[in-house]
């Protein structure tokens, strides 16, 4: 973990922050200390690896309020492979994105590991997503500048710090490389986001998502551009992570036979969570 963050600085007003910085760091330690049942148990947010707690989420446009969650309770334990799913507009993408701390709940807890999460500095929560999360967001987000290969590199360069990166670049380019690969894409190394297909850039973006080895993969339609043969060869690939790494993974996806390949599934029903089966 980098503790940079905690370098000495001479201003006494910032102690505090930076004492409450260091809590929350320990409390990613204390993540990283804590070991995983070997055995999932379902359904029981004691034992999860990360719970949602009477989640609420609104957003407001202008003086319209639109309710998202409506007091969401959901639970994943290690090494489960869950499936959410329900309409458009339901809020799964808001789900995710609040379960990767992308985004502030309006009430209510997320728990990793046991520690709270959502209420981290930011800076905690860069250094949780970044060494804990992979995320494959439903656009992609790939910076447009960089090549495929260069786009997976750059959880590992933020990871690293820029030094640590150089010194063990060649690793991080092979490891990056090898992801790629997996996902068929080691032709198209150089290439830029806009000289690829939209099921090409949805690849490079589960590499990215792989190549810090997370502990929790939340992944937003990982095969929402990929025809059928591309989306199962996907779905073959996160299941065997899933199976042979005890990758926990998180998946949205509309597609009933997608996520009829996932341990359980839940449906976001009128900003609640059901039980699907
Ligand atoms: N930043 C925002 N500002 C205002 N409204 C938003 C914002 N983000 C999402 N919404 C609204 O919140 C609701 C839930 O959005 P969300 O993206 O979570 O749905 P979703 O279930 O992922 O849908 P889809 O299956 O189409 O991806 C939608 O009605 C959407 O219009
Ligand atoms: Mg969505």
């Amino acid at each position: 973990m980098t503790h940079s963050v905690l370098s000495p600085q001479s201003h006494p007003s910032r102690s505090a922050s930076r004492r409450h910085l260091l809590h929350s760091l320990q409390a990613v330690d204390a993540i990283e200390r804590s070991e995983q049942p070997a055995v999932a148990v379902e359904h029981d947010p004691n034992a999860a690896l990360i719970s949602a707690t009477g989640v609420y989420k609104s957003y407001r446009k202008g003086k319209l309020i639109i309710p998202v969650l409506k007091g969401v309770d959901f639970a994943i334990q290690p090494g489960e492979f869950v499936a959410i799913v329900g309409q458009s507009g339901s809020g799964k993408s808001t789900l995710l994105h609040l379960l990767g701390t992308l985004d502030e709940a309006d009430a209510g807890e997320i728990h990793f590991e046991g520690n709270r999460i959502d209420n981290l500095p930011s800076k905690a929560k860069d250094v949780l997503r970044n060494k804990y999360f992979g995320m494959i967001f439903q656009f992609y987000h790939l910076l447009p500048e960089l090549s495929t290969l260069e786009n997976v590199l750059v959880p590992s360069m933020i990871g690293q710090g820029i030094l640590g990166y150089w010194w063990s670049r060649h690793h991080h380019v092979r490891r990056a490389t090898e992801l790629l690969e997996m996902v068929g894409l080691g032709h198209r190394l150089t290439h830029k986001p806009k000289e690829l297909s939209g099921g090409e850039m949805q690849r490079a973006a589960i590499a990215r998502a792989l190549v810090s080895a997370p502990q929790l993969l939340l992944a937003d339609e990982p095969t929402g551009n990929l025809d059928r043969q591309s989306g199962t060869e996907v779905m073959r690939m996160l299941r065997c992570l899933n199976r042979e790494q005890n990758l926990t993974i998180i998946m949205v996806t509309h597609d009933s036979t997608i996520a009829g390949m996932a341990d359980r599934t839940v449906r976001l029903v009128e900003g609640l969570v059901e039980r699907v089966g």
